[in-house]
């Protein structure tokens, strides 16, 4: 049996998510994986609760739920400690960076992951701040220190989309990558399609249904979906592209007008971040805009809340998939897979 120590860095929807379903597939990951997974400390914006032989993780939903922070967990919850001073002194071997996603400068997650490789621990990433802002330097630190680094959760999370070009795709040059990535602007697209409503009425039903958050800006103006774009062009394209260097257009102008008019054109209007060679100017581009696609186009037919990523390579053709859940319980799913893949190496330190 392989027993992991791991620290979560972020007990908000998707950190909570994430105790749980290591909890409830406690039977599975040791029939199948033999591991067993410990969370020897969870934090969040308070504070720390540390354990070296294991966490209650039980006990630290329950704290988190009740209390409001993971430190007020009995006897070993540690108000305004902070995590990366206890990592230091710890037997963490895997961080798990759930925190708050700052796509401007990477904020404290990124911090934090730069100390965790430091200490030569593996890292997890579903906060994509640190990946958009510092995924080179993240990259050296991590080769010198012979660690991995994942980030499926910063990625689209449950639709595959950096394992399949990495693994799946090694050795094919990528030609291009073209996804719908956002599940929230994509169920808007839709409704305006199949129903004909404004976007402000789409927008408004995507709430009550909990499909957008309250305040969707990043989502509609396009920035969630340049960050995954991002993050898939400079790891599987190598490009060293930066947020200020894309084209982003958002979704929020358009009108019924333009969805009826698409429709008598058999087409419909989807948000598709895309990376792509653009032969007159000689160089790989990541742009982020509303397209018109064909019946044909493989993306077409995404519905609902759904996401889709279309590959085209050169030795193994075109590759699509679509589906995968939008939800915090399928993005804590898409963290687990990571620290399977990591711990199922053999050079977990
Ligand atoms: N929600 C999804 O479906 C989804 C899907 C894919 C990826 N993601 C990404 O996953 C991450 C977490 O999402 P979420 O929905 O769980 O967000 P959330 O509910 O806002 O949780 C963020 C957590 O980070 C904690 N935190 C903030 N600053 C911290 C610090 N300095 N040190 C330690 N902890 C800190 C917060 O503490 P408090 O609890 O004290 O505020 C909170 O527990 C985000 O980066 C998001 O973009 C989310």
């Amino acid at each position: 049996m392989n027993s992991i120590n791991i620290a979560l860095i972020g007990c908000g929807n998707v950190g909570l998510k994430l105790l749980e379903l290591v909890h409830t597939k406690k039977a599975l990951l040791l029939e199948q994986y033999h591991l067993q997974l410990n969370f020897v400390a969870v934090a969040d914006s308070s504070g720390v609760a540390i354990d070296e032989n294991g966490l209650d993780v039980i006990k630290v939903i329950e704290t988190k739920k009740e209390a409001g922070t993971v430190a007020s967990y009995p006897e070993k919850g540690y108000r305004n400690a902070l995590i990366v001073d206890v990592l230091k002194n710890s037997n963490v071997q895997i961080v798990i960076e759930a925190g708050v996603t700052n796509i401007e400068n990477g904020g404290t997650s990124l911090e934090h992951a730069f100390e965790a490789i430091q200490l030569e621990m593996h890292v997890v990433f579903l906060s994509k701040g640190p990946i958009v802002c510092g995924y080179q330097q993240l990259r050296d630190l991590a080769l010198e220190k012979n660690v991995q680094l994942k980030y499926s959760g910063a990625t689209a999370a449950a639709l595959p989309t950096i394992d399949l070009a990495l693994q799946s795709l090694a050795g094919t040059e990528i030609h291009s990558i073209e996804g719908l990535f956002n599940g929230t602007t994509n169920y808007i697209l839709d409704r305006m399609t199949s129903h004909g409503v404004t976007y402000q009425e789409a927008l408004l039903e995507a709430q009550e249904k909990g499909i957008a958050e309250t305040d969707p800006t990043l989502d509609v103006d396009g920035w969630d979906t340049a960050a995954k774009t991002l993050i898939l062009a400079n790891a599987v394209m190598r490009t060293n592209f930066s947020m200020k260097d894309l084209e982003v257009k958002g979704i929020t102008k358009i009108t019924p007008g333009e969805i009826d008019k698409a429709k008598s054109q058999g087409k419909v209007i989807k948000l598709i971040g895309e990376v792509y060679f653009d032969q007159k100017e000689a160089r790989t581009k990541v742009k982020v805009s509303p397209k018109l696609l064909s019946s044909e186009h493989p993306l077409s037919d995404v519905k609902d809340a759904l996401k889709g990523v279309h590959f085209l390579t050169d030795t193994m053709g075109e590759l699509t998939v679509i589906g995968g859940k939008s939800d915090p319980r399928a993005a804590a799913a898409a963290a687990l897979k990571d620290v399977i893949t990591i711990a199922s190496t053999k050079y977990l330190m």
